[in-house]
């Protein structure tokens, strides 16, 4: 059960809004839909205030005709339950559910996610609506998969997220000891006493505790998962053979582990809006959730017609909308939906964009979403086998939240950042990289890449010393290894669960200032790029030093006696870069931030703006450059262009 109830093929869709528009318009979305190709959509995930007016007392009629409606036009239904947006009577029901913040401030409603997803009577809203739509639309022909809430990721810092983090806490440490243990309590008089003195982190008056910040996201998580697992265990008792899933979103900011939870969705679905650098963005966000799916498939549920940048809203270039959506499709995911269907003509987010644009049919938009529609049956075929990736990247959610904390020796250091720069580096030297956790299977890989992971279990060690030891590479970069599961230093030496492995021990950390670089050096004195941002002293035990640290070349306005700079300048000489033989196969750690170019230099790599992606014998290729570029073995692609096809194809 891990596919929409009724499509054989490729999904292709978006969010369905039909409560934002008069009924006419709604036999206009049918027509234009089939014109479209799609066959399903996204319905009601806003629209608890619609279906319940007031407490208790539903009005289903306008959804009834929304679903009798798709379903003759033959587009199915994905049917969300809509508990992202409380209605505004909730609010005043039930004020205590509103979302504190970690200051204090009580949040009202206004917007969408503001509620508390510890408060009871927020828990009890939230199953009933879901029992309402599970008991009222079981048995509609059009229902094909529910999807719960949307994009679960707001957390709370009420007396009912205090209560139910203290549970949660005692769950994982059993004792007040260990919990004062594991949060370090000696430090600064945080030894609890008692429970009720075991606090969500609120605002304080100077550095907060680094493992309590870290225990309450993993608990945040959890708790939105019970939230999930309490609808999801609705709709099953009424709707036994239909999927469930919940749309993921990508972002540090998110405290919700989502490779735990893809083990609890029936099919892993994801947002993903690339912002700055859309094609690799695209591949890195496709990677990452083939990562979480773990060989199930899984569904890019929502992107955007437009790319937002933050500051901007910008129309993607001709052909983007379909070259960002071949991507996604050739890196795993069996289907493409966009938010939403039909751009809004008000609220919060009418510049959002839509498959039918404000223009109507008569657009660039509609026209390539049409022409999409028509080019994913045709991809079927070369979706069956599975991606090809020879190369893994190590991303964890908790490494990345533990590296957030203030206090650290730089700010800048960032997880996700180094990961993303790890795959970028792939993905434009032309290798198909999986994006997944340190606990994952890597027998298959045979370069697998760990960025600034500072924070590591000592399973999770083992399991990469059983890579190298079975004859894989491992590139391990600065910072990693460094830290426990309870954001603790692993003492006498860095990178503390890594050393052996490495064949290394690091002494001190030298951040460097803004802007100042050492050069990197091979033994023959050869140039071998710069590092920036970071360095430390490294000792060899045991492995050797390819590259070690030469000239200073200190930013403007920064001497030998500024802060930072004069111990990066003591560097000069020792081991930059090291290598070690371990087992059958080799480890090496980087210990500064090498640029994309000098990383992909020492990983032996040529970038190229062509996408490559095998699939058993199908390769998707996809020019996002400006020149034309040659598919080895096949066509010479055009700027833009594309092509599916079998590999020995003449
Ligand atoms: C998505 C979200 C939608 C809408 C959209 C805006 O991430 O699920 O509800 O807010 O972003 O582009």
């Amino acid at each position: 059960m891990d596919w929409p109830k009724g499509i054989g093929g490729l999904c292709y869709g978006g969010d369905y809004n039909p409560e934002q528009w008069p009924e006419e318009v709604w036999k206009e979305d049918v027509a234009l839909m089939r014109r479209a190709g799609v066959n399903l959509v996204s319905v009601g995930v806003f629209s608890w205030a619609r279906l319940e007016p007031s407490p208790g007392s539903y009005d289903f009629a306008w959804l009834d005709r929304v679903l009798d409606l798709l379903h003759g036009a033959g587009v199915r239904v994905n049917l969300a339950t809509p508990t992202a947006s409380p209605p505004p009577w909730f609010g005043l029901a039930h004020p205590d559910a509103l979302t504190v913040t970690a200051d204090g401030t009580r949040l009202t409603h206004g917007s969408r996610d503001t509620y508390c997803v510890s408060a009871p009577a927020y828990r009890e809203a939230s199953a009933r609506i879901a029992g309402e739509l599970a008991r009222r639309y079981r048995g509609h022909p059009a229902l094909a998969m529910w999807h719960v809430h949307n994009e679960y990721g707001t957390g709370c810092h009420c007396d009912h997220a205090a209560a139910a983090f203290r549970t949660w806490l005692r769950d994982r440490y059993g004792t007040l000891d260990a919990l004062n243990d594991a949060w370090t309590g000696s430090f600064w008089s945080q030894h609890h006493s008692a429970w009720e003195q075991v606090m969500p982190p609120r605002a304080t008056r100077y550095l907060p505790n680094p493992a309590q910040a870290l225990d309450f996201r993993r608990f945040l998580s959890d708790e939105m998962l019970a939230h999930f697992r309490e609808q999801k265990a609705v709709l099953r008792e009424h709707t036994p053979d239909v999927p469930v899933t919940t749309n993921f979103v990508f972002g540090d900011w998110v405290p919700v582990d989502h490779r735990r939870w893809a083990a609890e969705t029936d099919l892993v679905a994801v947002d993903h809006y690339p912002a700055a650098d859309p094609p690799q963005e695209t591949a890195f966000a496709a990677d990452l959730a083939r990562g979480w799916a773990g060989g199930r498939p899984w569904l890019l549920m929502e992107q955007a017609v437009v790319t937002y940048t933050g500051s901007r809203m910008i129309a993607k270039r001709p052909g983007e909308i379909t070259r960002l959506s071949l991507s996604h499709i050739a890196r795993g995911s069996r289907g493409v939906m966009f938010f939403q269907w039909r751009a809004s003509r008000g609220g919060a987010e009418l510049w959002h964009g839509g498959m039918v644009p404000h223009a109507g049919e008569d657009s660039r938009i509609f026209r390539e979403i049409t022409e999409l529609g028509a080019l994913l049956p045709s991809l079927e075929e070369a979706c069956r086998a599975p991606v090809e990736a020879g190369a893994a990247v190590l991303w964890d959610a908790e490494a990345g939240w533990a590296l957030q904390a203030p206090g650290l020796p730089s700010t800048g250091l960032d997880h996700t950042g180094t990961v993303r720069q790890a795959h970028r580096v792939l993905y434009r030297g032309g290798v198909t990289a999986d994006v997944v956790h340190p606990s994952a299977d890597l027998s298959a890989y045979r370069l697998v890449l760990v960025p600034a992971l500072y924070l590591i279990s000592d399973d999770d060690t083992a399991n990469l010393r059983r890579h190298v030891e079975g004859g894989g590479t491992l590139v391990v970069t600065y910072l990693s290894g460094v830290a426990d599961p309870c954001a603790r230093v692993r003492t006498g030496g860095y990178p503390g669960a890594l050393r052996d492995l490495l064949g290394i021990r690091v002494e001190e950390f030298h951040p460097l200032p803004p802007g100042t670089a050492l050069a990197l050096t091979g033994p023959g004195g050869e140039d071998l790029g710069t590092g920036t941002f970071w360095s430390e002293h490294v000792h060899l035990e045991g492995a050797e030093a390819p590259a070690r640290y030469g000239t200073p070349v200190p930013a403007p306005g920064i001497g030998p006696h500024d802060a930072g700079w004069g111990a990066g300048a003591a560097l000069h000489g020792l081991p930059a870069i090291t290598r070690h033989r371990y087992g059958a196969g080799t480890a090496l750690y980087v210990s500064t931030r090498l640029s994309d170019a000098d990383l992909s230099r020492l990983l032996g790599l040529e970038p190229s703006p062509l996408e490559l992606v095998r699939r058993g014998e199908w390769v998707f290729a996809v020019n996002h450059g400006d020149d034309e570029q040659q598919v080895p073995d096949g066509p010479l692609l055009p700027p833009g262009g594309y092509a599916v096809r079998r590999a020995r194809q003449g």
